[in-house]
């Protein structure tokens, strides 16, 4: 290692990137479709866990301070917005001291409509925060209601303003197709007013019924219906052909954004890169092992507190054949697809040699296509992905 300025400079240049998922499992309620780890919590519970979570950053800090700087971190959940902003205040400087952070560093926060004020967005840029995700799900009241959303269309309006007062353009938007009771013109009222606003990233999620939620009762008890399949699609493709002539690049199967305003974070995701999770229910990928902390708080707690041991709860390194899937999976996902020269490269095999037969039949159907040697899905593609990853890794 070189003894001058210059040369710690490049040390450090040279380390591997770390991505940080951060979990915060609290909300003001729960909505009925979802499924993610979240309680509504009390001060005292709240308190604690960010205190636990501090003693996982350190302990972890000292398995990869010294190997990775961190290009990005996204404080998810849950609800990181209904918290007041000291917690996210000093767990990002709990993470700027423990690990080596790039000053280039993408940091999200997720924010619920109706939980931010002046303040706390103010707080949360003082902190480091340049990357906003709002969670809108539809701009019509009725499906919000029975979502179990506790915002007003509104709110997100105010939210975005309040944003934007600081001068922040790099904001996200998540919204739902597919729910019980939704419209195409629901969708395009939606979609339409995302645009209005311009909204340069935009996450639009088919739902997904998930078990244990409130949804999967209500769909399992008959008291609601899901919407036929054929609106689906028809939701998905409305909304894929309206956001690319309006200067929308869909970088992903649910991911949709300006130039310039892709998430590095979300991309870490899909290339297999590290990334490290923190705190409940938080899932890791680094060096090839898969692994993820446990789901049960009174477990999270007494690891953290009792022992000062990691709560990872499972660990996985990826077989050969494991780490295939998962490249097939996560690239056709996006649009840049499987790069078949890195294929060969990663796993010292022809990929469209081995599937000659399966490829040809999937382009002759307009499911594939290749572009400069990349396996590309096409429109028809994303519609079924599932079933034609099952196909290529079968
Ligand atoms: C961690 S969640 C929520 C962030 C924030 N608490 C909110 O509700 O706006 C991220 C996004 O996942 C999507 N999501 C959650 N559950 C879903 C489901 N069952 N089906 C489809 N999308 C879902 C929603 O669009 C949500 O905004
Ligand atoms: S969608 Fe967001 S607000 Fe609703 S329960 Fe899930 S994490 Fe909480």
């Amino acid at each position: 290692m070189s003894i001058n300025d210059t040369g710690l400079n490049i040390v450090e240049n040279n380390k591997n990137n770390l991505s940080i998922y951060v979990h915060i499992p609290f909300c003001n309620s729960k909505c009925a479709y979802c499924s993610f780890v979240s309680v509504v919590g009390n001060d005292e519970e709240k308190k604690r866990y960010f205190n636990d979570l501090v003693t996982e950053i350190k302990l972890q800090s000292k398995n990869y301070r010294q190997f990775y700087s961190v290009g990005s971190i996204y404080i998810g959940g849950g609800t990181p917005s209904c918290l007041d902003y000291y917690y996210i205040r000093d767990l990002l400087s709990s993470i700027y001291k423990n690990f080596s952070v790039k000053n280039t560093a993408e940091i999200t926060i997720e924010l619920n409509p109706g939980t931010i004020d002046k303040n706390k967005v103010r707080e949360y840029i003082l902190s480091g925060v340049n990357r906003f995700s709002v969670g809108l799900q539809s701009t019509n009241p009725k499906i919000l209601k029975s979502m179990g959303r506790t915002h007003t269309p509104e709110d997100f309006d105010s939210a975005i303003t309040t944003i934007r007062e600081f001068g922040i353009k790099n904001i996200s938007a998540d919204m739902i197709i597919g729910y019980p009771k939704q419209t195409l013109t629901d969708v395009k009222e939606t979609l339409m007013y995302l645009i209005s606003k311009d909204i340069p990233h935009i996450s639009i999620y088919m739902l997904q019924v998930e078990d244990g939620t409130a949804l999967k009762k209500m769909v399992d008890n008959n008291a609601i219906a899901l919407p036929e399949e054929d609106l689906v699609i028809k939701m998905y493709n409305f909304v894929s052909e309206v956001l690319a002539e309006r200067g929308y690049t869909r970088y992903e199967l649910s991911n949709f954004a300006k130039p310039t305003f892709e998430s590095f974070h979300n991309k870490i995701y899909w290339q297999r890169k590290d990334y490290l999770g923190l705190g409940l229910a938080a899932h890791s990928y680094i060096s090839g092992t898969r692994f993820s902390n446990t789901e049960s708080m009174e477990e999270y707690t007494r690891l953290l507190e009792t022992v000062e041991q990691l709560p990872t709860v499972m660990s996985k390194t990826l077989t050969i054949e494991e780490k295939k899937e998962e490249a097939i999976m996560l690239s056709l996902r996006t649009a840049e697809g499987l790069d078949l020269e890195a294929y060969t490269a990663e796993f010292g095999e022809n990929f469209l040699a081995k599937k000659k037969s399966l490829i040809a039949k999937l382009i002759e159907a307009n499911f594939l296509k290749l572009v400069n040697n990349h396996l590309v899905c096409t429109q028809k593609g994303f519609l079924v992905l599932n079933q034609i990853v099952l196909q290529l890794c079968s």
